[in-house]
């Protein structure tokens, strides 16, 4: 419900005009200002989370959590306005203000889209920015936590660390990714095999709806509740906090990584590990990476695949686990070390294991060009086929590009495709990531980049899932498929939404119709209601 203005606001807009759009008078934000400061009930503290271009400070805002430079180019279409509530009840007023003016809010958590879609938009949009609304609550004894949506999954571990050795989250391996766009898109990481995905393990979650009302799981109901884990979140309302269920993990995790290049025999213990992987003990979860690098003997170039593994255990469980399971590997003890899973956590992100606080960082250091995407394979890769990627990795714009084979099985298989949005379990033996990353700001150079990695992905085709050709909605695509821009027919979206939720995507549709059918939350690839058909 909002407010009837009162004389004092009525006041503050005029400052909050003035202080905030002086050099402005026809940009489209002042009424959206005037709007915010009339609705707002707190009237200091909006004039302190409100950005437009005129401030100093806008650009350090909106740059700040963006974590793929292919978006920061001066021809990246910029927010009107950001808005960086730092008490839930700030974002009510943006919600109605942004309807009102007829712009779009493009909601940011973490920042990770790998297309933008939360600080990027072709018409008039405010970014709502929810970095400051990161309060997490641990309760050890009862094995959850309540962690506000702003919050990223690094500054996560670190406050269950803080609180219990024995307790994680199976969610991502990067700590930067945030809470808000990565659990509602599925989220997963090394413990997938064990515990599946951060979706399959939020209990509750808070959520405010296009009409500005604050619903948690009993008064959104159930329909709602199951289309935000893993639905994205960006179609239904703005999340503002998610209920999870924690883990158990043991005191000691056991973690390796072993280098096999192609002269080390990589191509068949790549194959072979197609065969194996998804049905390993659930505790253990070993990944590919595959780069092309200079061999350290003849500085010749090769491939090499990288075997990194977490084990949910002890050394000497792991290794005649590992002589039973893939002998191949040739896992010798050395290669082990013993850590607690906190430790892991900076182990799998590439960080010193003593340097916990890096976790509360929410910068990235290293933030690159980059364009990704996903497949799933249900059948193993022949050695030909496997071949026929190397080859494309010896190609030029392959310097820096990566492909990061996930295994499946375990838990993963025992949850049911429609238990939520997310549908990629059963019959998948892994997910592949494919990435490809540059220096160059050109668009030429751009477009070589993309232009390889399209490449790659339609010689992929042969080799992985068909009818649907399925992708993962956390490794945002827009090649698959978009919306248009307004309304967008049912059968437009069902291009790449059936890619990413199979069946699930009518029931995703039924439940945008039901609260959001004149369809603001939109974004290129959010779910229509049924009357945009
Ligand atoms: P961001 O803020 O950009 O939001 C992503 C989408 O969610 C946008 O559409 C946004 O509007 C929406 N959204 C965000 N917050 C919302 C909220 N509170 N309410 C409603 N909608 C909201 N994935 C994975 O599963 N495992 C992994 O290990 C990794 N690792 C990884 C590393 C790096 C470096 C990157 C760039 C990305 C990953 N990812 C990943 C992918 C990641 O899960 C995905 O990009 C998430 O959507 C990121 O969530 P953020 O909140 O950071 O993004």
């Amino acid at each position: 419900m909002m407010k009837t203005p009162s004389i004092c606001s009525l006041l503050f807009a005029f400052l909050v005009i003035f202080l905030c759009s002086s050099a402005v008078s026809s940009d489209g934000h002042d009424d959206f200002l005037q709007c915010m400061s009339l609705q707002s009930n707190n009237h200091t503290s909006i004039s302190n989370i409100v950005y437009t271009p005129n401030n100093t400070s806008y650009s350090s805002i909106l740059n700040f959590s963006i974590q793929n430079l292919r978006f920061t180019s001066e021809t990246t279409p910029k927010p009107l306005v950001i808005v960086t509530p730092v008490h839930e009840s700030q974002i009510q007023p943006v919600i109605y203000c942004a309807k009102e003016n007829g712009m779009q809010i493009r909601v940011r958590s973490g920042g990770h889209d790998y297309e933008g879609l939360s600080y990027a938009s072709e018409v008039p949009f405010v970014i709502l920015d929810l970095f400051n609304l990161r309060e997490i609550s641990v309760d050890a004894e009862n094995k959850t936590a309540w962690v506000q949506a702003g919050s990223t999954i690094g500054e996560l571990y670190y406050r269950i660390a803080e609180k219990s050795q024995t307790l994680g989250f199976p969610a991502g391996v990067c700590p930067t990714v945030g809470t808000g766009g990565h659990f509602s898109g599925g989220g997963y990481g090394a413990l997938l095999r064990k515990y599946g995905l951060a979706a399959d393990n939020i209990i509750d979650a808070r959520i405010v709806d296009v009409n500005g009302r604050i619903l948690d799981r009993i008064s959104m109901g159930e329909d709602l509740f199951w289309a935000i884990r893993g639905g994205g979140g960006a179609s239904f309302g703005v999340i503002l906090a998610w209920k999870i269920q924690l883990v158990d993990v043991p005191e000691k995790v056991t973690v390796f990584t072993i280098d096999k290049t192609l002269d080390q025999n990589a191509t068949n213990i790549v194959h072979r590990w197609q065969y194996i992987a998804h049905k390993f003990d659930e505790d253990l979860f070993i990944r590919i990476l595959i780069r092309r690098v200079n061999s350290s003997e003849d500085s010749k170039r090769t491939i090499q695949a990288t075997f990194q593994s977490q084990f949910l255990g002890g050394v000497n469980r792991l290794l005649p686990l590992m002589q039973r399971s893939f002998p191949e590997l040739g896992l010798q003890r050395e290669d082990c070390t013993e850590m607690s899973w906190i430790e892991s956590i900076l182990y799998f992100a590439g960080f010193p294991i003593e340097s916990r606080d890096v976790l509360l960082n929410r910068t990235q250091p290293n933030v690159r060009y980059f364009k990704a995407k996903s497949d799933y394979v249900q059948k193993p890769i022949s050695k030909n086929g496997l071949e026929g990627i190397w080859k494309l990795f010896f190609e030029e714009e392959a310097e820096e590009a990566e492909m990061i084979l996930s295994p499946y099985g375990g838990r993963m298989d025992e949850i049911s495709e429609s238990a939520i949005p997310f549908p990629h379990r059963a019959g998948n033996l892994y997910k592949i990531q494919h990435l490809v990353y540059w220096e160059e700001e050109e668009v030429e150079a751009t477009q070589n980049y993309i232009n390889w990695i399209r490449k790659l992905y339609s010689y992929m085709a042969l080799y992985v899932s068909r009818f649907p050709r399925a992708a993962y909605i956390n490794y945002r695509d827009l090649d698959i498929g978009v919306n248009n821009n307004g309304n967008t027919s049912y059968a437009q979206a069902s291009i790449w939404g059936i890619k990413y939720f199979k069946n699930n995507f009518n029931r995703l549709v039924q439940v945008k119709t039901k609260v959001d059918p004149a369809n603001f939350f939109r974004n290129e690839q959010s779910i229509p209601p049924l009357n945009s058909w």
